[in-house]
Parts: structure tokens; C-alpha cells; sequence
């Protein structure tokens, strides 16, 4: 009877723990969130390279999961009960876990927002794409903005992300401390509310499982690495395997009866010095070049009306050609983005900067073509993939070309859609200031080598 009186009181009063939804819910945001303020002080002093990129790429798609799963959470305690406080809990103490609690909503709200605050107003103007595959818009009204009011908003996003990631802190402390003293002091049911059937005191296993995860969240947050930055580094190894591979091949291929098959399949690098080609027959195989002084590659465009010359100052090409061989010959230029001029410091900077080439994720352009066709005498295009701040493209290179004994001169010219590789992101992916087609040329001489 004294037991039945007991327990009813209680259940008219409230349910005695949070609703399943809102205990998944709790850990799911909670463990975002912890995991979620190492990448951003991770992101915030890393250096300004590919890996810092990618952890803001992640911190962003973080940040808006957990902005909708605190809207969904919101939603659901308004609709739903809570469990009542223990009962004899003092009032400030009741008043106090409210006031952590509402803390808690207004930054798992506030944070996503100021940081949507940022990136909508950031003079250089990245978009978001959510885990690398959602593309989420920016704040409506916000890029749009005049320039000074951009840089306020701007402001105000930085100064409110900031002091929020500071409340944080504090209401995390305080959170953190009440659950130990309502579990190891007070000895009451708190706990249990968000871990179902968890009981009082240091014993329950609940509790160890929730530090372990909070251990485990954290350690992950330091521990992982972007993808994407590892990426930059294995792509010149990937190329230069490829360039390896085609001396290798060629004599093997070529000149069977010279070389006994035996070693040129198993040594392929020691049969590839021992049979150079024959003198006489030395454009029928496809010849390697040496780029020399003196070649260019440059680029013109037009920004807001104004023919702008530009050009690339650092780039490598490996070139095995020869018009008797284009069925074998293959073409390999490197161009390092950074080294794009047109005379203009600041116009220089923005260049390398995320909404054009983006050089710190993507510091080099490759073209690689391995197709040739010959279409009048002296005139060759080179069929091949261009690829350009991470996005990869078929581009056809038509050039001319004269052989005068060891020197090769050749000149080409061909257009690219710059809006096709995203470069001009934000309001510079509108075409009105910069048209979308870029002319690309170069002129070079070439040995043989
Ligand atoms: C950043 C991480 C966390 C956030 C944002 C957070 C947020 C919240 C919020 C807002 C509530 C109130 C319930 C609601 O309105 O839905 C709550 C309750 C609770 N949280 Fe957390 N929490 C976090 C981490 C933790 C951790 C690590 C623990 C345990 C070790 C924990 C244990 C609890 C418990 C036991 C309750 C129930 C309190 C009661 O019934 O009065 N929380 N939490
Ligand atoms: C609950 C979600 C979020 C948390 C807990 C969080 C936490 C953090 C933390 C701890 C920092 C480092 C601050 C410092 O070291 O001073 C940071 C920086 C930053 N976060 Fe977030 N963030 C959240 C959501 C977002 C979202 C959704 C975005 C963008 C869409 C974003 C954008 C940024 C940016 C741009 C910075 C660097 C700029 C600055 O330091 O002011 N954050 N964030």
C-alpha cells in the first residue's frame, strides 16, 4: 500500500525518464557537439593548407546536422513531457538546471547560426556542401549585402561565434558537475533520466560508458584526418608512375626483335638503356623533349570589361611525341597555380585564394593527353583531360607544330569554361564581371632530349 502511494504520486507527476527520442537525440548532439568544437579549434589554428580546408569542409556539415537535430529536439520537448525535478530539489537548484538547460538550446542554435553568419559573409565566398555531396545555401540576404555591411555582419558572426563557443564551456562545466553531484552526492534518479534504468552512485555502469564515449569523442576529434588532404600529395606520386611507365614500355613494344623478350619484360628500366632506338628511325618511335627557356603559357580574360593578360611563370611538361608515333605519344603538363601573374598583386592573391584556383587544396592543373590527331600538315590537337582545382575535364589542345632537326617549336591556343572547373566561386560564378571563357596559349621550344 505504501509502496503503490509512492510510486503514483510519482508517475501523475511526470514520466520518470526523457522519451527515447530525446535520449537519442541528447547523446547524438552531444557527442557532434564535443567532437564538433575540436575540429573548429583544430580548424581555427591549423595551418591556412588542404587539411584545414577539408576539417572547415566537415565543420560546417557538423555544425548544420546539428543545427537541425536541435531544432528536431526543441520541437520534440516542446510537445513532449519531461521528467519532473527529484523531489525535495531546492528551488535555486531547479532554477538552475533550467537556466543550463535553455543555455544548452540557445547555443546548439546559436553556434550553427553564427557560423552560417560567417560563411555567408566571408569575403571570400566558399560554398558549402554538406559531407562533400549537399549543397546548403548561404544565409538568404547575406552575400548580396554592400561590401561594409557584409564585413559588420561578418563581425557580428565571429564575435557571436566566439563568445558562444566561450558560454559553451561554461555551461558544459556546469552541466558535467550537476550530473556528477546528482549522481555520487545527491544520489537520486537525474542520471536515469537520460540513461534509462541507470542507478545512483559511482558503480552504475551507464556512467562509465558515457565518460568512455565522452573520452572517445574527444580522441576522435584530434585523431581524424581529412581525406581530401591526403589527396594533393598521392596525385604527383600517381603521375609520375605514369611517366615512368612509358619508357619502359615503348622499346619493349617496338623493337621485340632487338631485345630478347625475356629481360625486357623482366628488367624493364635496364632493357630500356641498353636499346636506345636507332638514330634513323628515331621519329617513329615517340621521341622525349625538353621544355627550354623562353616557352610560355598564358591565359587572357576579361574582368569587369578589361582585357587581362596573365601568365603562368612555374610549369614542367613531359612530352614524348613524334607525328609517326601519335598512337604512342603522350603529353603531361604540371602547371603550379600559385605562380599565375597578371601584373597585379592584390588581383594576383584573390586568384590563389578559394573562390579561384583555391591553390592551398589544389596547388597544381595537370593536362594530360595521350591522344593525337593529326588534322592538316603541321597541326596536331591533343585530346585530353584537364584538371583543374580538383574537377576533371576532356580538353582539346590544337597546336601547330615544326621540326627542324633537334628543336621542336609549337604554339597552341584553345578556350576553356573557367565555370566548369568552379573556378569563380560565389558572386564571381556569375559571368558578368568575368566572362566564363578563358583563353589558354602557349609557345614553347623543345629539345630533343
Ligand atoms: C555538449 C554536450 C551536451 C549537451 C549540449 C547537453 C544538453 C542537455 C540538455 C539541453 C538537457 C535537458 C534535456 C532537454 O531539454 O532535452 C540535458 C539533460 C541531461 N544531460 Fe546533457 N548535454 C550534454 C552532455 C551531457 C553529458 C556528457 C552527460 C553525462 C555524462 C549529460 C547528462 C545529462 C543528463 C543526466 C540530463 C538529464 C537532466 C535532468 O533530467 O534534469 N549530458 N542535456
Ligand atoms: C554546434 C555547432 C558548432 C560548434 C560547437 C562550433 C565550434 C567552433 C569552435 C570551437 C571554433 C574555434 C573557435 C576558436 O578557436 O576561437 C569554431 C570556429 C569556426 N566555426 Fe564553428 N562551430 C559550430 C558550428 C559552425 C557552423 C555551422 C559553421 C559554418 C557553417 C561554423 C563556422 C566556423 C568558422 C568559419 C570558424 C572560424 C572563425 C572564427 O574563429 O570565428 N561553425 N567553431
Amino acid at each position: 500500500m505504501t509502496a503503490e502511494t509512492h510510486s503514483k504520486p510519482a508517475s501523475a507527476a511526470g514520466p520518470v525518464r526523457y522519451s527515447t527520442v530525446a535520449i537519442i537525440l541528447h547523446w547524438l548532439i552531444a557527442a557532434a557537439l564535443i567532437f564538433q568544437v575540436i575540429l573548429g579549434w583544430r580548424a581555427d589554428d591549423g595551418p591556412k593548407g588542404a587539411e584545414t580546408f577539408a576539417l572547415f569542409q566537415l565543420h560546417k556539415s557538423i555544425g548544420i546536422t546539428i543545427l537541425v537535430l536541435s531544432v528536431a529536439r526543441l520541437l520534440w520537448k516542446l510537445t513532449h513531457k519531461s521528467p519532473p525535478a527529484p523531489a525535495g530539489q531546492p528551488t535555486w537548484e531547479k532554477i538552475a538546471a533550467h537556466a543550463v538547460h535553455v543555455g544548452f538550446y540557445v547555443i546548439m542554435i546559436g553556434l550553427p547560426l553564427t557560423g552560417w553568419i560567417i560563411v555567408s559573409t566571408s569575403r571570400i565566398n566558399i560554398p558549402t556542401i554538406l559531407f562533400g555531396a549537399i549543397p546548403w545555401p548561404h544565409l538568404p540576404g547575406l552575400p548580396e549585402l554592400a561590401a561594409g555591411a557584409k564585413d559588420a555582419w561578418n563581425n557580428i558572426g565571429h564575435l557571436g561565434h566566439g563568445l558562444l563557443v566561450k558560454f559553451t564551456y561554461v555551461l558544459l562545466a556546469l552541466h558535467l558537475g550537476a550530473v556528477a553531484k546528482h549522481q555520487i552526492l545527491d544520489r537520486d534518479e537525474v542520471f536515469g533520466h537520460m540513461a534509462a534504468g541507470a542507478r545512483p552512485g559511482l558503480k552504475e555502469p551507464r556512467l562509465w560508458l558515457a565518460a568512455a564515449g565522452f573520452a572517445a569523442v574527444v580522441a576522435a576529434g584530434y585523431l581524424y584526418t581529412p581525406a581530401k588532404a591526403k589527396a594533393p600529395a598521392a596525385a604527383p606520386e600517381q603521375s609520375a608512375a605514369d611517366e615512368l611507365a612509358l619508357p619502359d614500355e615503348t622499346p619493349a613494344a617496338a623493337a621485340p626483335a632487338a631485345t630478347p623478350a625475356g629481360p625486357a619484360t623482366a628488367a624493364p628500366m635496364a632493357a630500356a638503356e641498353a636499346t636506345p632506338p636507332p638514330a634513323d628511325s628515331a621519329l617513329k618511335d615517340p621521341v622525349a623533349w625538353a621544355v627550354q627557356k623562353g616557352s610560355h603559357l598564358d591565359f587572357n580574360l576579361a574582368w569587369a570589361d578589361t582585357p587581362i593578360q596573365g601568365k603562368f611563370s612555374r610549369w614542367t611538361a613531359d612530352i614524348l611525341f613524334s607525328p609517326e608515333a601519335l598512337d604512342r605519344s603522350k603529353l603531361t603538363v604540371s602547371i603550379d597555380l600559385a605562380s599565375a601573374g597578371t601584373g597585379d598583386g592584390q588581383r594576383d592573391e584573390s586568384l590563389q585564394g578559394p573562390d579561384f584556383f583555391n591553390t592551398s587544396a589544389n596547388p597544381k592543373a595537370t593536362f594530360t593527353a595521350t591522344k593525337f590527331r593529326k588534322t592538316a600538315e603541321g597541326r596536331f590537337v591533343a585530346d585530353g583531360t584537364l584538371d583543374l582545382r580538383g574537377v576533371k575535364k576532356p580538353l582539346s589542345l590544337p597546336f601547330s607544330l615544326k621540326i627542324d632537326g633537334d628543336t621542336a617549336t609549337a604554339r597552341g591556343v584553345t578556350t576553356l569554361d573557367r565555370t566548369a572547373f568552379g573556378v569563380g566561386q560565389g558572386e564571381w560564378a556569375s559571368t558578368d564581371q568575368i566572362p566564363a571563357k578563358i583563353k589558354v596559349s602557349f609557345a614553347l621550344t623543345a629539345r630533343k632530349k
